[in-house]
């Protein structure tokens, strides 16, 4: 190989600061997949340029936009050097500015076959799909899968919907909900992926109970119970001796599920657990006894006692709700980095797919 193709196709560096990290990222790749790869919990979401969570500045060095970066980004942050890492190469060696970069080995992302094994109606728009893999998975509780479908250009993300095992899972579970248009969720509640194979890419996401003292608030918006349940399920598993507050916002009473398990959840947990359900559109009439409203109204009157500088919030759902909270415990001391927050986001709040 010659000395300019070998410098071509040879792989540049980045480093992270303030933790110093450093990986390779080979050509094409982007800084966010390689650096989940090479095992570090870097900050994202949506990975598809959707959702502004991978934002950080260059510090130095040159990069290349895999997709154009104003669509998420304002003037002022192109201008102050912004970048998105999921789609961002490297067009020399780089030095990043990540405040709230975690140095936490995460499982790298692999690829996986999988068959659709169970498909269970939770309420009228959620089913719990149980897919069984070609081997096992290791996960973080609270992260989730990417799914691709023959049928289908580009991948769906759901969060594991169920604790994570020392030897790993074969069978994982997801709460999937039906979205209006879509075309997964339409295959699947058309009942067409019934035993159905799919491409499972995983694990993916930094959404994961950290170590702490303070109170635990979580907050879960319709499917959005998925990676709460998943992250409680197995902190309750181990010692806390944290308080833990759970909101399960909804419409009405039909759209209530997994009660049981949160039963189980409340049981074992070796601390006060409160369970608020809020419901934002059960009829006047009926006989419900509980809170009614946004649930970030129901946290100010149910949980302001718990919320302090030392107390984590965790949040997923709809990014309506998760922006409404998040400015709900701010507003009531919580500091952003204690706010970790796992978007819903679907293609309709993007503008393309790009995977
Ligand atoms: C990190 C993460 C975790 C998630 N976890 C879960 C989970 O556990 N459970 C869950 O139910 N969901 C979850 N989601 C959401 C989920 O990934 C999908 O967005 C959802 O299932 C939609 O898939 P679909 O193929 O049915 O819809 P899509 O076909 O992707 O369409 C979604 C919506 O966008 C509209 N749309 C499609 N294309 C365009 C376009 N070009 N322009 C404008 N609008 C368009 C459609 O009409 C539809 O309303 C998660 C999302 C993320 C990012
Ligand atoms: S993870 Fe990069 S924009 Fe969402």
């Amino acid at each position: 190989m010659s000395l300019f193709r070998f410098l071509k196709s040879s792989s540049n560096r980045v480093t992270i600061n303030p933790s110093g990290v450093s990986f390779s990222v080979k050509p094409g790749q982007s800084i966010l997949e390689a650096g989940l790869a090479a095992g570090y919990a870097m900050p994202h979401s949506c990975t598809v340029g959707t959702c502004g969570t991978c934002k950080c500045k260059l510090q130095q060095g040159r990069i290349r936009e895999l997709s154009n970066f104003a669509y998420i980004l304002n003037g002022q942050e192109l201008k102050d050097g912004v970048i998105l890492t999921c789609q961002a190469a490297l067009k020399s060696d780089v030095t990043l500015s990540v405040p709230d970069f975690e140095i936490k080995k995460l499982t790298p992302p692999e690829d996986f076959d999988g068959q659709i094994v169970a498909i269970e109606d939770l309420t009228h728009d959620t089913k719990r799909v149980r897919i069984k893999l070609d081997r096992p998975i290791h996960f973080d509780a609270g992260q989730y899968v990417q799914i691709h479908h023959e049928a289908i250009y580009g991948a769906r993300s759901y969060s594991f919907a169920m604790a994570p095992k020392d030897a790993g899972c074969r069978e994982i579970d997801l709460f999937i909900r039906h979205v209006p248009g879509g075309e997964f969720t339409g295959m699947l509640f058309d009942g067409k992926l019934d035993q159905g194979t799919v491409k499972v890419h995983g694990p993916a996401g930094n959404f994961w109970l950290r170590e702490g003292l303070g109170p635990i608030v979580c907050v879960a918006g319709g499917s959005g119970l998925a990676p709460i349940v998943s992250l409680l399920e197995q902190a309750a598993k181990s010692s806390q001796g944290r308080p833990c507050v759970m909101f399960f916002g909804a419409r009405t009473r039909e759209d209530l599920y997994c009660l049981d398990r949160i039963n189980e959840i409340e049981k074992s947990w070796d601390s006060p657990f409160k369970f608020i359900p809020v419901l934002s559109n059960e009829p006047e009439d009926s006989d419900w006894t509980g809170m009614r409203g946004f649930v970030n109204s129901a946290i100010e009157s149910a949980a302001s006692q718990y919320l302090s500088g030392e107390t984590q919030v965790y949040v997923c759902g709809p990014p309506p709700m998760i922006d409404a909270v998040s400015e709900t415990v701010g507003a009531l001391g919580v500091t952003a980095n204690n706010i970790h927050a796992d978007k819903f986001l679907d293609a309709s709040h993007g503008l393309s797919r790009h995977n």
